[in-house]
């Protein structure tokens, strides 16, 4: 079995949960304030251990409470944090949510995410079938390095880039599978998409990226549209209540990396991830509502 091995961010989730998002310069009053462990980095590399794979996670905290929490926290779930470095005069990363109807928004304070470097990602060796996986929380230079080295050992790289930003084609020529939602898929093309547009609308922006590497686009409760070797793969969507989507996209990326870490081919991985993250958007927060992998069987009646 390979292993995965994830380069990206550790955050502290501050939720406020309220009937409604407040409008620009409104007021609203707020229900409840809860902490749970998050980031993306972080949320992958939990989604991950809980299917059973070995996992790594290399990042950054800060030398501070919250990191002390997350570093406790992540060890606990079986993720591997031998690579991930306390760091002095920084905070650890921050996300301040805002959960209304079980829709999110996020302000994200990097923090100690910012300095994850060359160097951290240099030590971890990797090889033949394991999965290298990373997203835009941390700083690009950082996921180039990491991809470079991941490719040279035969390893497969996936990138989520979220939250979206502009990427070079040097990055982007190192990703074997790149995992976005319709909003990243809108903002790399330039192309204006709705989560109601026709699934052609999506495959159409996602071929203007493939470029020899696989696209999945996560339509949140319509599924998950692949384009493989150009030809559109696409899984139903469950319909489940949602109560918290915050690190649904997380379990997806995770819980694919594990899947094909474990060998299995691409189908079975998206469909088994899609019902993953089916399961996260049922619990509150963000890391600690990552599904075991006898949740996800058991749902899949496998
Ligand atoms: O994808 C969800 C995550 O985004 C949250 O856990 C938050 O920390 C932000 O990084």
């Amino acid at each position: 079995m390979g292993r995965v091995f994830v380069a990206g961010s550790i955050n502290m989730d501050v939720v406020a949960t309220a009937e409604r998002h407040p409008r620009i310069g409104e007021t609203v009053a707020g229900q409840a304030v809860l902490y749970f462990p998050g980031g993306k980095g972080a949320n992958q590399a939990v989604a991950a251990a809980k299917q059973g794979v070995p996992t790594t996670l290399i990042g950054r905290l800060g030398n501070d409470a919250f990191g002390q929490e997350l570093r406790t926290f992540l060890g606990a779930q079986g993720v591997d944090v031998g690579f991930v470095k306390d760091t002095a005069d920084v905070h650890s990363g921050t996300a301040i949510i805002t959960i209304a109807d079980a829709d999110n928004t996020i302000v994200v304070v990097p923090g100690a995410n910012a300095r994850v470097d060359g160097d951290d990602v240099a030590s971890p060796v990797l090889a033949k079938g394991d999965v290298a996986v990373s997203q835009f929380e941390i700083p690009l230079p950082t996921i180039a390095a990491f991809f470079a080295r991941a490719r040279a050992a035969g390893a497969t790289t996936i990138l989520n880039p979220a939250p979206a930003k502009q990427a070079d084609k040097a990055l982007l020529d190192l990703v074997d599978i790149l995992i976005l939602n319709e909003t990243e898929l809108g903002f790399l093309t330039g192309t204006e998409l709705r989560d109601s547009d026709a699934p052609e609308r999506f495959a159409e922006a996602a071929r203007s990226l493939a470029q020899g590497k696989i696209v999945c686009v996560t339509l949140g409760k319509r599924g998950v549209l692949a384009l493989v070797d150009g030809k559109p793969l696409q899984v139903a969507g469950r319909a489940v209540k949602a109560v918290d989507t915050t690190g649904a996209g997380d379990c997806f990326v995770g819980a694919l990396a594990s899947q094909l870490a474990g060998g299995k081919p691409l189908r079975d991985a998206l469909a088994y991830a899609n019902t993953a993250a089916s399961i996260c958007v049922q619990r509150m927060g963000a890391a600690p509502s990552m599904p075991t992998a006898k949740e996800v069987r058991e749902v899949l009646g496998a």
